[in-house]
């Protein structure tokens, strides 16, 4: 045996089946990892996917994706196996994976935690790329013997609907949690151009991600893209604010936070609020966000849909709560208070002004 990962995956790969690999939640990043995972040959792919799934489908008759390097991939209907549902598969059609990734929104995970547990499927490893902090720990609450491992993407992918393709509009490795499963896993996302690297402290990841996904609410109260949104003073200064009153939080925790872009955490909420034309200038060599890129959030209150708030600036007030000495959360509790009022009301996107969601005094 050679100890070259890429040969040792090859024979290991010409010695036993292929491992089988299952994605729950085909949206943006559950649909950019597929295409590239699907045609590159080194598993057996089944995808869980509902309505939205087979209406791109039928609509495309393929699913295609594009990282930022401009390399495409286009996923034919024979490439993979579309499931209804993880019972579907693995009752009836008797398919054990080895894999599943999980791609979900947090507020659809529960109930598929509570159909694994129904199924007891032991020796499967669950990979859960999810938003926010303590994916593991909560998963863990349902699912007490599985082996569960948290895994972040660092990037924003796009869906192109002219074209129907995923398009990767930021930078980044996806990281995933260290372990002998996660090693195969990397290996085969790897080799199919899905970079991918592994880490040892995998919640500072996630804790450092975190950090930015609080905008995630700033730009759905915003009602404008990204590059808009981040492009104006006043919401940055919001998501400033939301960073450190989160790394306060942290802090007083006892939580670190893994820098998820060049800049160490602590700068990034100065960074913020400079002014427009220098940031322009800051954002402009990170490579950020294209011009249509809007936030998971934004698309979840222009469609009425549930948002992830409670895993998001959510989290944050529970951490926050019952802290002594105590750690004011003013812009975070605002940001939080505009979006549960939003989903509420469910009349899709609402603008509001930086002023309209929080006054500094
Ligand atoms: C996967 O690719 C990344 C980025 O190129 C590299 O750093 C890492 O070592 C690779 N992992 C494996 C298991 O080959």
């Amino acid at each position: 045996m050679t100890d070259h990962p890429v040969a040792r995956l090859s024979q290991l790969i010409e010695t036993i089946d292929k491992p089988v690999l299952c994605i729950i939640g085909v949206g943006l990043i559950g649909g950019f990892i597929s295409s590239f995972i699907g045609c590159s040959d080194l598993v057996d792919l089944h995808l869980i996917g509902r309505q939205n799934l087979r209406n791109r489908l039928e609509r495309y008759e393929c699913l295609k994706a594009e990282n930022i390097d401009g390399t495409t991939r286009s996923l034919k209907n024979s490439d993979f196996t579309l499931h209804s549902s993880l019972t579907e598969m693995i009752q009836i059609k008797r398919i054990k994976p080895q894999f599943i990734i999980m791609c979900l929104k947090r507020t659809a995970a529960d109930e598929i935690y509570q159909e694994i547990k129904k199924l007891e499927l032991k020796s499967c490893t669950i990979v859960l790329m999810m938003n926010g902090i303590f994916t593991v720990t909560e998963a863990k609450k349902i699912l007490t013997n599985h082996k569960i491992l948290a895994a972040m993407c660092p990037f924003n992918v796009i869906d192109d609907q002219a074209t129907g393709v995923y398009k990767q509009s930021s930078k980044g490795n996806i990281i995933i949690e260290q372990d002998e499963q996660s090693e195969i896993l990397s290996n085969i996302m790897n080799n199919s151009g899905v970079p991918t690297l592994l880490s040892t402290q995998i919640e500072k990841v996630q804790n450092g991600k975190m950090l930015f996904n609080l905008n995630n609410a700033i730009c759905a109260l915003s009602g404008v893209p990204l590059s808009k949104e981040l492009s104006q003073y006043g919401y940055r200064r919001l998501l400033s604010h939301c960073m450190s009153e989160t790394l306060s939080v942290y802090y007083a925790r006892g939580m670190e936070a893994a820098p998820v872009f060049k800049l160490p955490n602590h700068l990034v909420p100065w960074a913020l609020c400079a002014p427009d034309w220098i940031f322009s200038y800051i954002a402009a060599g990170m490579a950020g966000p294209t011009e249509k890129a809007t936030s998971s959030m934004y698309e979840d209150v222009s469609n009425n849909r549930l948002t992830e708030i409670e895993y998001l600036q959510g989290a944050v007030l529970k951490l926050a709560n019952g802290l002594d000495p105590k750690i004011d959360t003013p812009v975070i509790q605002a940001v939080y208070d505009k979006i549960k009022q939003v989903e509420s009301n469910k009349c899709g996107i609402v603008k509001h002004t930086p002023e309209m969601i929080y006054q500094f005094k």
